[in-house]
C-alpha cells in the first residue's frame, strides 16, 4: 500500500473520533486510538529497517553518568544529551538517518487533528497547526523494565508543538507543568495507536513515563512486546 494511502490527509471528523481528542492541559492534547492497527504495522516495519543503521539504537549515557534504560534512535537529527548533532558522535559517528517525508505530512496532520477540532478548553490552537514541519524525531524503544524520568523537550530552538505517537504496550505518561517536575501533574495511560501532542503553554511542560504495562501490546499493531514512542519536534536548527 502506497504511503499516501495509508496516510491520508483527511482530517478526522470530531463526531465520528467517539473517544477523544481530550485537553489534558491548555496546549496538550491526548486523541486515542489516532492509528490504525495497519499504520502502527507499517510503522513497526520502518522502525525495524531504521534500527540496521547507520546508527544502532542505543541508551544514552546522561552527564552524571547515568544510563537510560530506554533505547533510542533518531531521523533527521541525533539527539544527544543535550543537543542535536547531524553525526552520532556519541555512538559511531556516522550520519544519522533522513527524516522522512512521509513523517512529515504525519506531524502535520496529528497537530491538525489535535487542534483544529478545537476541543473545549483548545480554542486558540488552529494557528499552531498550520505549517507545522518537524525536522527531527527521537524513536524510543521501551523494553521490559524501561521507564523515563520527569524532563523537559528542551533542547530545540523553537516552541512548535511536540508529536508523540505511542505503539505496542500501554504505558502511564506522567504529564506535569513548567515549573517543577512534582506535582501538579496529570497521569494519562497512553495505549498502542494513541497520539500526544503538546505545544502552547504546555510546550516546556515536564513530562515523563513512570510505568509501562508488560503484555499490553493489542494483537496485530506489529510489536510482540515493548513500546515505541516517537516524538517529532522542530529543531530550529539548519
Ligand atoms: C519522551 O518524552 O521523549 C518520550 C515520551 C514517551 O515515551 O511517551
Ligand atoms: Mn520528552
Amino acid at each position: 500500500m502506497s504511503e499516501d494511502a495509508l496516510f491520508p490527509l483527511t482530517l478526522i471528523q470530531p463526531d465520528t473520533h467517539d473517544a477523544g481528542p481530550r485537553v489534558i492541559a491548555p496546549g496538550a492534547v491526548h486523541v486515542p486510538g489516532w492509528l490504525s492497527l495497519e499504520q502502527q504495522r507499517w510503522i513497526v516495519q520502518r522502525f525495524g529497517e531504521w534500527t540496521h543503521g547507520p546508527v544502532p539504537l542505543r541508551a544514552a549515557t546522561l552527564p552524571g553518568g547515568h544510563r537510560m534504560s530506554v533505547r533510542t534512535l533518531c531521523l533527521g537529527w541525533h539527539w544527544q544529551p543535550y543537543r542535536y548533532t547531524r553525526e552520532a558522535t556519541d555512538v559511531n559517528g556516522r550520519p544519522v538517518l533522513e527524516f522522512p517525508e512521509w513523517m512529515v505530512r504525519l506531524g502535520r496532520k496529528a497537530v491538525a487533528d489535535a487542534y483544529l477540532p478545537g476541543p473545549e478548553g483548545n480554542e486558540a490552537l488552529p494557528e499552531l497547526a498550520g505549517n507545522y514541519t518537524p525536522d527531527a524525531a527521537l524513536v524510543n524503544f521501551y523494553d521490559r523494565g524501561a521507564t523515563m524520568g520527569m524532563h523537559q523537550d528542551k533542547d530545540e530552538r523553537s516552541n512548535a508543538p511536540v508529536v508523540s505517537l505511542s505503539i505496542g504496550e500501554t504505558c502511564l505518561f506522567r504529564f506535569g507543568n513548567t515549573q517543577t517536575r512534582t506535582k501538579p501533574y496529570t497521569d494519562v495511560e497512553l495505549r498502542s495507536g494513541d497520539l500526544f501532542v503538546f505545544g502552547g503553554a504546555s510546550r516546556f511542560s515536564y513530562h515523563g513515563i513512570p510505568k509501562v504495562l508488560p503484555g499490553t501490546c493489542p494483537e496485530g499493531c506489529g510489536l510482540s512486546h515493548g513500546r515505541i514512542n516517537i516524538t517529532m519536534r522542530v529543531t530550529g536548527l539548519s
